[in-house]
């Protein structure tokens, strides 16, 4: 059985095999050994009059966080009237089929004090439809609930599809970068002239040419709480160009505890 605890500095269900992976980095390189995040999903995003039976042009990430559910930015689904979800794929060319299928959504819920001017609280679930069976190695949940306080200055990783540098082409293969968690408190002095607010409920990165951009949205921050465990800690959110010395790549936080309280009330145990 299961045991799941809410202890402030580790993450939800210990005991569960939330956040592991089997598959080791390739030192300096960029494209992701396959299942190296088996918590990632390409999210195809649809809008008017779009055929929802094929992929999209509009591409987030996301993470599966139980069976149930992926948390992903609800600045991804601005507008758009069906989202669809891939996990385990690692080429974006990967035909559809029972290894690599598409995944239909019930229902999503933007956190409710989204706000699309600030970019703050950018945060969604999806819940999908059918459940996404879990399969060690290969298709696994993302831990959630670490303290935020033992992570600044470390290094922490980002993967997707997204485009590798500012309005450039997006990446048919999974790319992942590690970048450096900086202080809130940098990158508001950082941001000060820019006129965006950058809130506690958010969290920065700063490594100059790494970065993540337009279409790894969604996707999650990650961070190396021992080897081969990964635990949740951002969703990937905006920027001012990508991979900028001055301008940090910015995230929401989600070791928040409002947060963690909000995913709590709608998902129930988030790893297990
Ligand atoms: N908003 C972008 C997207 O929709 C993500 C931008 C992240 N930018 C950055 N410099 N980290 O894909």
């Amino acid at each position: 059985m299961t045991v799941c605890t809410s202890a402030p500095t580790l993450p939800f269900c210990t005991q569960s095999n939330c956040g592991v992976t089997t598959v080791s980095r390739i030192v300096g390189g960029f494209e992701a050994k396959i299942n190296r995040f088996p918590w990632l999903v390409l999210i195809y995003i649809y809008y008017a009059n779009a055929d929802t039976s094929l992929p999209s042009d509009t591409k987030c990430g996301g993470a599966i966080i139980s069976p149930d559910y992926i948390l992903f930015a609800a600045h991804c689904v601005l507008r758009a009237i069906a989202v669809r979800v891939r996990p385990g794929i690692h080429n974006v060319n990967d035909p559809i089929n029972e290894d690599s299928r598409l995944i239909s959504i019930e229902f999503i819920v933007s956190h409710p004090e989204y706000d699309p001017l600030t970019e703050s609280n950018d945060m969604a679930l999806a819940r999908v439809s059918p459940t996404i069976p879990f399969t060690p190695g290969k298709i696994v949940p993302i831990c959630l609930g670490l303290n935020i306080h033992h992570v600044v200055g470390s290094e922490v990783v980002v993967a997707g599809w997204g485009v590798t540098s500012f309005q450039g082409q997006s990446s048919d293969v999974l790319r992942e970068v590690s970048v450096n968690l900086i202080s809130n408190e940098q990158c508001r002095t950082m941001y000060n002239s820019s006129g965006v607010t950058i809130k506690d409920t958010m969290l920065c990165t700063l490594l100059p040419d790494k970065d993540a951009c337009q279409g790894d949205s969604g996707g999650p921050l990650i961070y190396e709480i021992q080897p081969q465990k990964f635990v949740m800690i951002g969703i990937v959110s905006f920027g001012i160009g990508c991979g900028s010395e001055s301008y940090p790549g910015v995230y929401t936080n989600v070791t928040n505890n409002n947060y963690i309280t909000w995913i709590r009330g709608i998902v129930g145990n988030p790893g297990c």
